[in-house]
């Protein structure tokens, strides 16, 4: 299998509004790819359709919509062929739920462990695998209630890799997070991304741009503005173009300077 994601002339409306215009997109499974955006360009709304949370406002017969060459799946099967990490999800939870439990209920794609559940020994051994791999042993029995953002996003990306998934979507990971546990985070998707997993990274940070990322879609009012690869998409100017104010880039390190047009 190649294709990860195959759309031709997809919207999606909302209170009579185009929030994604007539999108025509392919994604390969093998690419690492950000999606960037300003506030309100429709990146969420796209993650949304990939996971099957929404489907496209209305299909033509010149529409195409298939996620890993399939127009249709069942939800629980897509979840093991993709893992996601939104800013929402970590409301999704009960507060009293632990580390360990918010990471096994990725095995039923559920938001805690209930009494039909069965968690089975290799279950056990995977999730405690995974939580170690993201360096957070030591909190697997803390309530999440109790857990700073940082700790609490590591938990959620464990529950995400559970089912060894093909593509890791990370919808504004460093949302909440300050400084030093950004930098710590994009060094564990970075330790994800040399496991083998590939990325999908949606983010209006520019910072959050990890080297391995090597294409470009760059969503705005809805549309794509521009899609490509690194070489020529991140770039100060182009950049400057999609948020409407100037950005100086360090393209070495990603640090960015900003000053308003
Ligand atoms: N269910 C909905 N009903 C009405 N409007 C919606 C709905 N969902 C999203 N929108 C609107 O669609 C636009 C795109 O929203 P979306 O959340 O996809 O943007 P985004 O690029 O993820 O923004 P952000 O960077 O702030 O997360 C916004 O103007 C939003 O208000
Ligand atoms: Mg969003």
């Amino acid at each position: 299998m190649s294709s990860f994601v195959e759309f031709r002339k997809v919207s999606v409306v909302r209170d009579d509004r185009k929030i994604l215009d007539n999108l025509s997109i392919n994604i390969d499974c093998e690419e690492n790819v950000a999606i960037i955006g300003p506030n309100g360009s429709g990146k969420s709304t796209f993650i949304k359709l990939i996971i099957g949370e929404i489907y496209p406002s209305y299909t033509g017969h010149d529409t195409v919509f298939r996620i890993f060459e399939r127009t249709s799946w069942k939800i629980h099967d897509l979840r093991s062929m993709l893992g996601v990490v939104s800013s929402e999800l970590q409301h999704c939870f009960h507060n009293e739920l632990n580390g360990l439990e918010v990471v096994l209920s990725g095995f039923f794609s559920s938001f805690g462990i209930f009494a039909n559940h069965v968690v089975r020994k290799n279950m056990l051994k995977k999730a405690e695998s995974t939580i170690d791999f993201l360096e957070v042993s030591s909190l697997k029995y803390k309530k999440i209630e109790t857990m700073s953002s940082g700790e609490i996003k590591r938990f959620l990306i464990a529950r995400a890799l559970v089912n060894n998934p093909k593509v890791l979507v990370l919808d504004e990971p460093s949302n909440s997070l300050d400084i030093a546990s950004s930098v710590k985070l994009h060094k564990t998707i970075r330790k994800i991304l040399a496991s083998g997993t590939k990325i999908l990274l949606v983010t209006h940070l520019v910072s959050d741009i990890i080297p391995e990322i090597n294409r470009f879609i760059f969503l705005k009012s809805g549309k794509i503005f521009a899609d490509g690869k690194r070489k020529i998409f991140f770039t100060s100017d182009k950049l400057s173009l999609l948020f409407g104010v100037k950005i100086a880039l360090n393209e070495n390190s990603n640090l960015c300077n900003i000053a308003i047009a």
